[in-house]
């Protein structure tokens, strides 16, 4: 089966063609044109302005995946596309699009959760997954622990009551003047910090539920700045790697004991913060500890695509078009 996928839920315009046969998953294209140098100098993402990319990028972004993948429309099995959560005029473009496609080509089309498919990148990895399984997402607007007893079962046990991990990132970047998005700017500062620097606190980390709450750790970062005389390019570094650690921390504890509660088998890792290496690297070794699988998707499929929207519909059914409509707030 060759699936398109289409993705437009923020600021990038992505399209994909995906094969799905015998159980295995091949990306044929994945491609992305990301809006980022625009909102750049707004220190965010401006609606308006991302709707406005989307509708010049849209077809030239789907044409040079059908190219790239050497597929033709009479090829295609299913279309799917992100239909939320995510920006209401963003999603609406990328939806009419799949819309008129699925149309005009007499596709079945399949509306598509941004965040179940954020998890679904980690099905191409195409290795078997055992359940129970605990799925961190971790994104700019979402932070969900979500137990999978079966491959479309799915039950939220727990989220930011604030600020998403990926926003956590972005605030602190700006605050301390270090441009967007913030993720991938801390991260690699952060490799010339101590993350021992500064004692920034682990916010709800010993709760007894699986919330989380990242909103104190910015605020304590932004009064530890206030009180620095001086912030030079190590002071920025020592800050990066005391708040990611300190982030890093909440998530991995938290993520694991869920899976001890719901005796899980596997910890599947998503969303754009999945790119951090440190998270990546010490869930891992979180996971090795406790004798649980552990899956994340490669780095490139971490951050919003249209190859996990394509991956997630292989296991959908197609969506009637008397229920596609667009929820910016749709829940997992
Ligand atoms: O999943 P995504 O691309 O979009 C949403 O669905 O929100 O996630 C974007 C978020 C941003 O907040 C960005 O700063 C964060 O992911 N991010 C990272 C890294 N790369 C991207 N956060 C921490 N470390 C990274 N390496
Ligand atoms: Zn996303």
């Amino acid at each position: 089966m060759i699936i398109l996928g289409i993705e437009t839920s923020c600021d990038e315009t992505a399209a994909a063609l995906v094969k799905y046969q015998g159980g295995k998953f091949s990306i044929l294209s994945n491609i992305v044109s990301s809006q980022i140098q625009i909102h750049k100098k707004y220190g965010g993402v401006v609606p308006e302005v991302a709707a406005r990319n989307h509708i010049i990028n849209i077809i030239p972004v789907i044409d040079e995946a059908l190219t790239k993948a050497k597929i033709k429309p009479s090829q295609i099995n299913r279309i799917a596309v992100t239909t939320g959560p995510g920006l209401i005029t963003s999603l609406i473009i990328g939806q009419e699009t799949a819309k008129t496609l699925a149309y005009a080509w007499n596709k079945p089309i399949f509306s598509i959760n941004h965040l179940k498919a954020h998890l679904s990148a980690n099905w191409l990895n195409n290795q078997p997954i055992k359940y129970p399984a605990i799925s961190l997402i971790v994104s700019g607007g979402h932070t969900e622990l979500t137990l999978i007893k079966s491959k479309n079962k799915f039950i939220k046990i727990g989220q930011t009551l604030d600020d998403a991990a990926g926003e956590a990132f972005d605030k602190v970047a700006k605050l301390l003047g270090l441009g967007y998005p913030g993720g991938p700017i801390i991260s690699k500062l952060a490799l010339e910090g101590n993350p021992k620097t500064f004692k920034f606190p682990r916010p709800m980390i010993n709760n007894n539920d699986f919330n989380f709450s990242f909103s104190g750790l910015k605020t304590s970062v932004l009064y530890t700045v206030k009180k620095l005389k001086k912030i030079n390019k190590k002071t920025k570094a020592d800050l990066s790697a005391s708040f990611q650690q300190a982030a890093v921390d909440v998530l991995i504890k938290k993520t694991i004991k869920a899976a001890k509660k719901y005796n899980a088998k596997t910890i599947l890792l998503s969303g754009g913060v999945a790119a951090n290496k440190v998270l990546r690297e010490n869930l891992s070794i979180a996971c090795q500890k406790e004798n649980l699988n552990f899956l994340m998707p490669e780095i490139f499929l971490c951050t919003d695509n249209a190859t996990m929207i394509a991956a997630a519909a292989a296991f959908e059914k197609p969506t009637p078009w008397h229920k596609l409509r667009v929820d910016p707030n749709l829940e997992i």
